[in-house]
């Protein structure tokens, strides 16, 4: 029997392209597919750089039904999908929610629907703290409530997880949701991480654009919070560990580990950092000192949220490796290899 086959939507993204290089390195078949709309092709190349193997892509928007029925009866002999492909900006997302409900919630329909028809019944979805707010007690365990959205993209993930719970009780289909906190950090090859396109709206790659010399001055969004340095505080976590949760994921899924038909889990370290915390420890990894200013809060910003990973790290027998020093420096070697690329 050949390898098994997993089917990675958003594939060349920075969450995507690093599971990729997890899986093909525990021995799957990956297949890749991207509407390449916040991502690029050379994605591709750099993957097989890293693990000698180039994956099967294809390019096309899955909010597009007839072309995801197509691709899934083509590969029925998928083992498992693993559903990145989303946008995932809050702030676009209030002014075009159209556009995030269509692409977000329509493209899980499709793939749901193309799933039942074609006999394909395990899915990893990606999901997000943001469905709990800003949450009543912390660490925030998977059983807090979820709380009204903020913003549409917000929504799109509460949505998403309501139409697995029900879609998995009607149907022979198995999905975990896994909530990702706050994602930073590159592949130690430098190969590849985060390629914001425009202006970046989350934390890190402002840092790092910043001190490369890309942006002039990071704006620190907000000093008057109920935190101990008066920053927001999250709970950042290496993609590399994400990455690895997807693989312990898709197997616990073929090996039918599964409890319950939907499944759902922090990806988080346990620790929070407030934004000054992450500055600090840029500067001293990087030894490059960092120009920013205080500015007003974000509107939509939670004051401070952080993981119990306690379900996670027993149920899955994962847990986050990376700490904080390492996150920003694979985060600040992937910026400089950008900027060599460029010259
Ligand atoms: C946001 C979303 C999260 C989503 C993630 C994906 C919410 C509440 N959060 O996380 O669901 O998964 O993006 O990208 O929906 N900051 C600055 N200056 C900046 C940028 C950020 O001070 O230029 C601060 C923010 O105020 C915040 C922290 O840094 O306190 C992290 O911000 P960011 O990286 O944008 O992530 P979140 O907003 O936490």
């Amino acid at each position: 029997m050949g390898n098994k086959k997993i089917l990675v939507t958003g594939g060349t993204g920075f969450i995507g392209s690093h599971t990729v290089v997890e899986l093909q390195q525990h021995g799957y078949d990956v297949v890749i597919i991207d509407n390449l709309s916040n991502s690029t092709i050379e994605v591709l190349d750099n993957i097989a750089k890293i693990t000698g193997i180039v994956p099967v892509f294809e390019q096309f928007d899955l909010a597009d039904a007839d072309r995801t029925t197509d691709f899934l009866h083509r590969h029925s002999d998928i083992s498992g999908i693993i559903h990145f492909a989303a946008f995932k900006a809050v702030g676009e997302s209030m002014e075009k929610p159209l556009h995030y409900y269509r692409n977000n919630v329509q493209s899980l329909i499709n793939l749901l629907e193309g799933m039942k028809n074609n006999g394909i019944t395990n899915l990893v979805f990606s999901s997000s703290c943001t469905v709990y707010g800003q949450p009543d007690e912390l660490p925030v365990t998977e059983k807090a409530p979820i709380k009204p959205a903020w913003s549409p993209y917000g929504n799109t993930k509460q949505m998403c997880e309501d139409i697995l719970k029900f879609t998995t009780m009607a149907h022979p289909i198995h999905a975990i949701a896994l909530r990702y906190f706050n994602p930073i950090g590159a592949h130690h090859t430098s190969l590849i991480g985060e390629l914001p396109l425009g202006v970046p709206n989350n934390l890190v790659p402002f840092i790092t654009q910043t001190a490369i010399g890309q942006r002039s001055c990071l704006s620190v969004f907000g000093n008057d919070y109920n935190t101990p340095d008066g920053t927001a505080v999250r709970d950042y976590i290496h993609v590399v560990d994400i990455a690895k949760a997807h693989v312990v994921a898709v197997e616990r899924m073929l090996n039918g580990k599964c409890k319950l038909d939907l499944e759902i889990f922090n990806l988080g370290t346990g620790i929070g950092y407030s934004v000054m915390d992450v500055i600090n420890a840029f500067e001293k990894v990087s030894g490059e000192k960092l120009n920013y200013k205080i500015v007003p809060r974000r509107p939509g910003d939670v004051e401070m949220v952080w993981a119990d990973t306690r379900f996670a790290n027993e149920e899955l027998g994962w847990k986050a490796e990376k700490n904080v020093d390492e996150m920003m420096l694979a985060a600040w070697n992937w910026e400089k290899a950008l900027a060599a690329k460029k010259i």
